[in-house]
């Protein structure tokens, strides 16, 4: 894994418009939950557009380990042989997470609620996040838990079964706790309930529900509750991933700032859960139409035109946060870009992703020549009104892909390079980012 190769500098420097079509990967959180449902139906399900990125390798050898039996058929087609809900056997060894917080939680959770003992190990990156908010709820399940210092990874987990149901109302705004407490509910007797104040993606929730577990949403005024009826058997599915919009939003923000530039960015997953950044940029002014609307694997999906456009800064509304929130290091590339000062708060969650990404997105601004104020929960951001940014340095990525995708994208549009200090991570969610820049670039169609 990227963790253990050296580091793979690069430099990204201004050329020409971006031009053609680019067909985006399966979209991450889809990936990993077609990969553990599948894992846990009686009988065969077969997936397509699996997201083939090292975080999703390591919830395929996670699940592998714990008696699945799961072969890639081809590029992005996979067939997995499920053990039933309560089937998963004890791993050998200690499952591997690498750099993925999604399987580490959504792991923690299923494994809960089976009589297994599992040790979880990290890469740098992983080993600093919090655990503790899913260890909290699992915890009163039944499951115990002993973690580092902290509540973080490397940490041991043995699971109760049966586990004990519970209502939970959710004190961060997380999709990775909710599922946790949803997936550990899966093998339990009885209802599980989550209350959710603030939506978060609700994959699982479609998911499992197609996967046949018994499963519902209600509206109220405390929020949505979701509650689970364990025990349920599933059903094996065909699946197919619809593209990921955070991987389609490097190219969104790509051809928003590069002068000339029009592509169409096909295959994105349009749940509304996930569309924040496009609303955002639209906010700002940006070019981006909708055409095909369709559905795929119980998704609404869309293909994306987009075309260079002036921005303007905006008061990016807090609420947006929980769709947008693995979007914030291209959004505030849009903001540098944009005439005036964007303003983004409420998104203190960026502290705890794969880097503390508000510090390491004002180091990649001070390489832009951008000013910026930080707060403990976003950034207000002076943007350059359409200027070319300064570049000319060093981006740190802390190992975070989504750090080195946005740095990549500023140098696009940049007087002088910039240099990403180690572009492997990339490969944690998006192994084909930088063919596929070469290829906007060159104003081909991707793959031709
Ligand atoms: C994810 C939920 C989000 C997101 C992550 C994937 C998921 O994390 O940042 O990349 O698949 O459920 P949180 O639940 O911590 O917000």
């Amino acid at each position: 894994m990227h963790a253990q190769t050296a580091p793979r500098p690069l430099a990204f420097s201004a050329g020409g418009p971006l031009r053609g079509t680019v067909t985006v990967p399966g979209d991450k959180s889809i990936s990993h939950r077609a990969l553990m449902f599948s894992g846990l139906a009686v009988g065969e399900s077969r997936i397509e557009g699996l997201l083939e990125g090292e975080d999703v390798l390591a919830t395929a050898a996670a699940m592998r380990a714990m008696g699945c039996d799961i072969e890639r058929t081809g590029p992005g087609s996979w067939r997995v042989h499920g053990v039933g809900v309560g089937g998963l056997l004890q791993p050998q060894a200690a499952l591997e997470m690498g750099n993925s917080g999604t399987s580490t939680r959504l792991l923690m959770g299923l494994i809960a609620s089976h009589p297994i003992t599992a040790a979880f190990t990290g890469d740098a990156s992983l080993s600093k996040r919090p655990m503790g908010r899913v260890i909290e709820p699992l915890s009163r399940m039944g499951a115990d838990f002993t973690a580092s210092p902290g509540g973080r990874l490397p940490l041991m987990e043995r699971g109760l079964c049966p586990a004990v149901p519970i209502e939970y109302r959710l004190p961060v705004a997380s999709a990775q706790v909710k599922s946790a407490v949803l997936l550990a509910g899966l093998n339990t007797p009885g209802t599980t309930r989550v209350i959710e104040p603030v939506p978060t993606r609700d994959h699982s929730e479609r998911m499992l529900r197609g996967f046949g577990a018994a499963l519902s949403v209600e509206e109220t005024a405390e929020g949505r509750v979701i509650a689970i009826t364990g025990e349920a058997e599933l059903q094996p599915q065909q699946i197919v991933v619809p593209g990921d919009p955070s991987s389609a939003g490097f190219w969104m923000v790509a051809a928003s700032i590069v002068p000339g530039s029009a592509i169409t960015i096909a295959n994105v997953c349009m749940n509304p859960t996930r569309t924040g950044l496009i609303t955002a940029l639209r906010m700002m002014g940006a070019d981006i139409a909708e055409a095909n609307a369709r559905t795929v694997g119980g998704e609404p999906v869309a293909d994306l035109v987009v075309r260079h456009a002036p921005l303007r800064a905006i008061e990016v509304p807090p609420d947006l946060a929980p769709s947008m929130i693995d979007e914030y290091p291209i959004l505030f590339v849009a903001a540098a870009m944009a005439q005036g000062r964007t303003m983004a708060r409420g998104a203190e969650e960026l502290r705890v992703k794969e880097s503390d990404r508000i510090d390491a997105m004002a180091a990649v601004l001070d390489v832009l020549g951008v000013a910026y104020q930080p707060f403990e929960d976003g950034l207000a951001i002076e943007g350059r009104g359409g200027d070319r940014f300064a570049g000319g340095g060093t981006v740190t990525t802390h190992l975070d892909h989504r750090i080195a995708m946005s740095a990549a994208i500023a140098g696009l549009a940049a007087n002088a390079p910039v240099t990403v200090d180690d572009v492997s991570p990339v490969a944690t969610s998006y192994p084909d980012f930088l063919a596929t820049l070469d290829a906007l670039r060159e104003g081909r169609d991707e793959g031709a």
